[in-house]
């Protein structure tokens, strides 16, 4: 695996390694697990080269947020990305890839403020402005994004569609560890008890896939029993539960089969996020 860490150098490898065939790419912010490793998996499965980024984007924080933070283990991300068979990795500094110079960014218009763009003014702009940077560094055919983040999913849809790239955008199924919880870099951050809360997200999804089995379609009544153990639990601030079209994100009053079914909360300092699309009855 070659890791690159200059824009120009990463260009040069790419349009190498293109000469075998098409790309697929698997952009990350690093602190790999699990879930990072099945988009590899899969991007393997469709193109002959894989490259992957490590990049702990600032534009997609707010000033509140965990930034500093953020878990940084390039050394062990990057032995995990060769074992997956990752040929390329693009690993560039902030100085880099933003430097303090620039001033364009990519705005992804309303779906922005929706959900968790509601709870993160801006978080859209700095992602769409970076994939859309990495996009035309590494030039994939293929890009493959976890549903785990299903606003950003329905974003770089959008952004891909209004900006016409030449990128193909693959969503690969959440994983998660055996008691439920959807794999996150930020599950780092919580305590023993944090985590046993946490697991009233999927616990909640979970519910209204029960009310869906049972034919229980009216968003609001699927959704009741959910709501309420989110509600119950005073270390979990719950954020939202809905039920939303994929792509639209707007409300839907009746869920049907590929309607998305969406939460998210806080527990302790930790914000969390979980969902599902509804199946065929
Ligand atoms: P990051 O949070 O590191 O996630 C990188 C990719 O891994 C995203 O496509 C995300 O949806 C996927 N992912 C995370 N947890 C997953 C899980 N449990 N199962 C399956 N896929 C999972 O998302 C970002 O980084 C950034 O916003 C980025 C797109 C890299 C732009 O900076």
């Amino acid at each position: 695996m070659q890791i690159l860490t200059t824009i120009a150098g990463t260009r040069a490898a790419s349009r190498l390694l293109r000469q075998n065939g098409p790309i697929a790419f698997v952009p990350t912010m690093g602190a790999l697990h699990a879930g990072h490793l099945s988009l590899v998996a899969h991007a393997r499965t469709l193109c002959p080269t894989v490259a992957a980024s490590i990049f702990v984007n600032p534009l997609q924080f707010g000033p509140n947020e965990d930034f500093d933070r953020y878990p940084r283990t390039l050394a062990r991300d990057a032995a995990m990305l060769e074992a997956a068979g990752v040929d390329l990795l693009f690993a560039p500094s902030v100085a880099e890839l933003v430097p303090a110079s620039s001033a364009t960014t990519v705005d992804p218009g309303p779906l922005a403020s929706l959900l968790d763009g509601a709870a993160r003014p801006g978080h859209f702009r700095g992602v769409a402005t970076i994939v859309t940077k990495l996009f035309h560094i590494l030039q994939p055919e293929i890009a493959c994004f976890g549903q785990k983040d299903a606003v950003q999913l329905a974003i770089l849809r959008q952004l891909v569609r209004d900006l016409c790239l030449p990128t193909q955008i693959v969503a690969c199924p959440i994983i998660r560890d055996p008691d439920g919880l959807a794999l996150s870099s930020r599950n780092a951050y919580l305590t023993p008890a944090e985590r046993e809360t946490a697991l009233a997200l999927p616990r909640a999804l979970a519910l209204v896939q029960n009310s869906l089995a049972n034919g229980t379609r009216l968003a609001a009544l699927a959704l009741a029993p959910a709501h309420a153990i989110l509600t119950a639990d005073a270390n979990l601030a719950l954020e939202y539960l809905v039920a939303v079209h994929p792509e639209t994100l707007l409300t839907v009053t009746e869920i049907t089969p590929g309607t998305l079914v969406a939460v998210a909360a806080r527990v302790g300092k930790t914000r969390l996020i979980d969902n599902f699309l509804a199946r065929n009855p």
